[in-house]
């Protein structure tokens, strides 16, 4: 459980910053009920491993199985809505002058929560782009406007004919263009980062603290309730669920003189 005295810290510390960064993973939506991407898969998904679901290979191997699995991810997010800790981050645009989300998760709750700025590095489960973004990069598709036989697998793409796939971002595949450069120029850049609920064990995402820390003058506080990757490099651990860190530190924001 984090002291008053650390929250008190953070918020003495982030006081006066004008360019906020924070970069969330799935640990931020956990307590929305959504899984983290390494949590066990459940049911019928339990006799696969997701990391031999979300790759390119896996996709051309077999469609159907992976664009199943994306539904079923799908249709589990439809019920989630953002927690505390996703309102709280929004809350941060009313106290700083920039506050930039940049986030691994695809789950769009920054989005539903308020954050104005979100840059989402994997992707958004909810669109559906070409396979081979025949209209240029991405090639997004309607999916509710396209009638197919589901039995089948994915919809054909209506312009070229290839598969239609989810936009997100499988192992192995570059990240959206231009969202990496972006998320790199603001850590360089940022007076505060904060790290939510990520493992740091993805990289390209998990090397942004690393920028903030040696190409710029960035405080920076990793929040999670296990001790993770980032937290060596961090000026603060605040150790708990970001439900409840996450609100208490804007609360001390509010507070502060
Ligand atoms: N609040 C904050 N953090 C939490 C909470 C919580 N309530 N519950 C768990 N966590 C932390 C865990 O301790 C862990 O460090 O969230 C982290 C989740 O780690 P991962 O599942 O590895 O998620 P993430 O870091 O986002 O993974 C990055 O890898 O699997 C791919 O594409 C997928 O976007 C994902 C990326």
């Amino acid at each position: 459980m984090v002291s008053d005295s650390d929250i008190a810290r953070a918020a003495r510390r982030l006081r006066d910053a004008e360019r906020l960064v924070v970069l969330t993973g799935a640990g931020v939506s956990k307590e929305s009920g959504v899984p983290t991407f390494r949590d066990a898969l459940e049911g019928y998904w339990a006799q696969f491993d997701p990391q031999d679901l979300a790759t390119p290979d896996a996709f051309l191997r077999n469609p159907k199985l992976v664009w199943d699995w994306y539904e079923s991810r799908r249709n589990l997010l439809a019920s989630v809505r953002p927690n505390p800790g996703h309102y709280a981050l929004a809350d941060l645009e009313d106290l700083f002058p920039q506050v930039v989300i940049v986030t691994q998760n695809v789950d769009g709750l920054h989005r539903a929560a308020g954050s104005s700025d979100v840059i989402e590095l994997h992707g958004d489960i909810t669109q559906h782009r070409c396979y081979d973004n025949c209209q240029g990069n991405p090639t997004l598709i309607d999916i509710h406007e396209l009638d197919w036989n589901r039995e089948k697998g994915p919809p054909p793409c209506p312009h070229c004919g290839a598969f239609v796939r989810p936009n997100v971002v499988w192992f192995n595949e570059m990240l959206p263009p231009g969202a990496l450069e972006r998320a790199v120029e603001l850590a360089k850049a940022a007076d505060a980062v904060i790290v939510v609920g990520t493992s740091g064990m993805v990289q390209p995402a998990a090397s942004l603290p690393y920028y903030a820390r040696w190409h710029g003058d960035a405080y920076l506080i990793d929040v999670n309730p296990e001790r993770d990757e980032i937290a060596p490099i961090c000026d603060l651990f605040l150790q708990g669920p970001s439900g409840e860190v996450l609100p208490r530190l804007v609360q001390a924001l509010r507070g502060s003189p």
